[in-house]
């Protein structure tokens, strides 16, 4: 197994010795002159080696349309810079300061029912709009040429977390700018009429000028519309990265520019897959989720960032060292934690691990959210594991360059079906494509079994093993890649995939339409169940959510699992079908983690596909590789023992 490539496409611009990078977002606008030289001693005494800077200060550098500001923050980059600490300067146009938004309240984004989205947040700009365009350029103008040449700059951070809040805009600039997005896509209003299949409940169009953006509607509104405006929406905030670094890239050429994704949770809007090529390194913030599954989404979410890096390091560029502010009950990471989940993303492929932020406000709406310097100040237990990792990453730094090591199995993962599988007016509302390809990813894990999480418009061709959860969305070339790949290794999908191709248009015939003979199967009708409903399969194991009238059509499927109870008792539940040297299986209903951990072995083998793993530590320990190193994960609150590599701390872990 080789090492993907090993050169980053472009990192900082910063002279010494490759190493991991450490720090966070800096804000010191919110705080006293006098804080600022005690900030960069203590910053060194933590070991951090670089800042994101200026993110929300548009205010403070241009206070009024004519007048600039710039002493402030020459002084902070000045005091940086003499402390050793290299600056990710953002270009500051994520919050409008209020006169922009007074003089030019048509950049406010309006939300779906009509309403102007207000200022009193953050992010309240339209992305399409051509007049919050030209004053955030001017704002990048003016930074491009005060600070190019700073010798503390190490890259551009564009704007911040593009769509956070503001993707979905129904204003009538996004009206105007999906009709001259859907003109450049479909030329003809016929070929809309077609792809959106308009005949149904007279929405015909007789004119580009008629299409709106799906504002609230009597009923359920046109899904391929909605389709079309998720990828548009997406494109909008793509367009505006695209207009800052083309500037950034003109006026300071050699300073390499990133803007930092939200590759996380629910957090589906912008198609990251689509935008890694448009920055010159891939940056992500990603923050834990409470729940069973925590852990696992965290790698998971670092694994996908790691691919769509196309397996060269990249930048978490936002994390907490304990509680966040925004979820209904904000916890504190217990110990261990911090240094496990700092140290997770680097075994996917971080080469630079930094939080927001570092010292924490004392007022504003983040003001519980945790920092490296709590409210306790630097006597404090948080700090002081905020001074061991600075520590831990120091001493690591032969990691930082090396790529990820691919593994045998790959997920696939596809912004289009997340959009389209969680639409309304479907079989059931309770579909989650993210938590079926998470539960897949943990039932990996569980069995010790390294797999790559990969955008399914990458190459996955050489995965001897290719799982395709509610892979919904299934265009006629997917489906030969998909066919092909099929005849000399092995792919699994779920329930819901291959029913509809790139117009969100049912595969006729009986479902799943793309995938129908390759499966060797036929559904006639969907079985959704009710909350609280299950069906069990003979092997023990229970499916809920979905499950599917499978009929076999081809001798060569093997039934692997059959339905006991419930109404497709007795039917097929899941199936493999033997296709030259390789194998295209079926699983028909949502079993769970526990589920997949019991169905996957018997798939595992088929493809070849092996744990790394010694058997006593599958399931316990995470394996991850990058380069000659490998990084042992303790998913566990126990001690794990790892026999002549020593103890596993709980919740550490350990790189050899
Ligand atoms: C991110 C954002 C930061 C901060 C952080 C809190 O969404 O980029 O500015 O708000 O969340 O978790």
């Amino acid at each position: 197994m080789t090492t993907e490539n090993t050169t980053p496409r472009r990192w900082l611009r910063r002279a010494g010795a490759p190493r991991l990078e450490f720090g966070a977002d800096y804000n010191p606008e919110q705080w006293p002159r006098e804080v600022w030289a005690a900030d960069v001693r203590a910053m060194r005494a933590a070991g951090v080696t670089i800042v994101s800077l200026a993110i929300f200060s548009w205010a403070r550098i241009q206070p009024r349309p004519e007048v600039y500001d710039f002493a402030w923050l020459d002084e902070v980059i000045d005091l940086l810079h003499a402390g050793g600490i290299a600056v990710d300067l953002a270009t500051a146009t994520a919050s409008p300061p209020p006169w922009l938004t007074t003089r030019h309240p048509e950049i406010l984004p309006v939300d779906l029912h009509g309403n102007t989205v207000w200022p009193g947040g953050r992010q309240h700009w339209r992305p399409t709009s051509p007049v919050f365009r030209a004053h955030a350029l001017r704002l990048v103008r003016a930074l491009a040429s005060r600070y190019g040449k700073h010798p503390a700059l190490a890259a551009w951070h564009v704007n911040n977390e593009l769509g956070c809040h503001n993707v979905y805009d129904y204003s009538d600039d996004a009206a105007n700018a999906f009709r001259a997005w859907l003109r450049d896509r479909y030329s003809t209003l016929d070929r809309l009429n077609e792809a959106w299949g308009t005949d149904f409940w007279s929405q015909r169009y007789s004119d580009w000028d008629q299409i709106l953006p799906p504002r609230q509607a009597a009923t359920h509104p046109n899904p391929t519309r909605n389709l079309d405006f998720k990828r548009f929406s997406s494109d909008a905030l793509k367009d505006h990265l695209r207009a800052e670094r083309d500037l950034l890239r003109e006026l300071t050429p050699d300073v390499p520019v990133t803007t930092n994704f939200m590759v996380m949770g629910q957090m589906n809007p912008m198609n990251y897959a689509d935008w890694a090529a448009e920055v010159d390194f891939v940056a992500n913030d990603h923050y834990v989720l409470p729940g069973p599954q925590a852990r696992d989404e965290l790698s998971f979410s670092a694994n996908l960032t790691g691919n769509i890096a196309g397996g060269q390091p990249w930048f978490l560029m936002e994390h907490s060292t304990s509680a966040v502010n925004w979820q209904p009950v904000n916890v504190a990471k217990k110990p261990g934690e911090l240094h496990r989940d700092s140290l997770t993303h680097v075994a996917h492929g971080a080469d630079a691990v930094c939080f927001f932020q570092w010292r924490q406000s004392r007022a504003g709406a983040e003001k519980y959210h945790s920092a490296m310097v709590p409210h306790a100040g630097e006597d404090s237990a948080l700090f002081r594991s905020v001074v061991a990792l600075g520590e831990r990453l120091a001493s690591l730094s032969e990691v930082a360059g090396s790529g990820r090591v691919p593994a045998d199995v790959a997920i696939l993962f596809d912004w289009e079906s997340w959009w389209v599988a969680e639409n309304d007016s479907h079989p059931t509302d309770r579909l989650r494509y993210r938590q079926e390809a998470l539960d897949w990813y943990t039932a990996l894990l569980n069995l010790g079994i390294r797999a790559d999480v990969v955008p399914v418009g990458s190459s996955w061709e050489r995965y001897r093993l290719v799982i395709a959860p509610i892979l919904h969305v299934v265009p006629a070339a997917l489906a030969a890649r998909l066919t092909a790949h099929a005849q000399e290794n092995h792919l699994v999908t779920t329930y819901f995939s291959g029913i509809v191709d790139e117009h969100d248009q049912i595969w006729l015939g009986g479902y799943p339409g793309a995938l129908r003979d390759l499966l060797g199967i036929r559904i006639e009708e969907f079985g959704p169940l009710l909350d609280g409903e299950s069906a069990d399969l003979d092997n023990g194991t229970t499916g809920t959510l979905w499950t599917d009238r499978v009929d076999v059509t081809d001798p060569a499927v093997e039934i692997l699992a059959r339905y006991k109870t419930g109404e497709q008792a007795e039917r097929a539940a899941i199936t493999r079908r033997a296709v030259g040297a390789g194998s295209a299986a079926y699983v028909s209903t949502r079993l769970g983690p526990d589920g997949l951990t019991a169905v996957l072995p018997r798939l595992l083998e088929a493809a070849g596909v092996t744990s790394e793993l010694p058997s006593a530590l599958r399931g316990r320990v995470e394996l991850a590789r990058r380069g000659d190193h490998r990084f042992l994960i303790n998913r566990t609150s126990e001690p794990v023992d790892l026999g002549p590599d020593g103890i596993l701390e709980p919740r550490a872990v350990k790189i050899l």
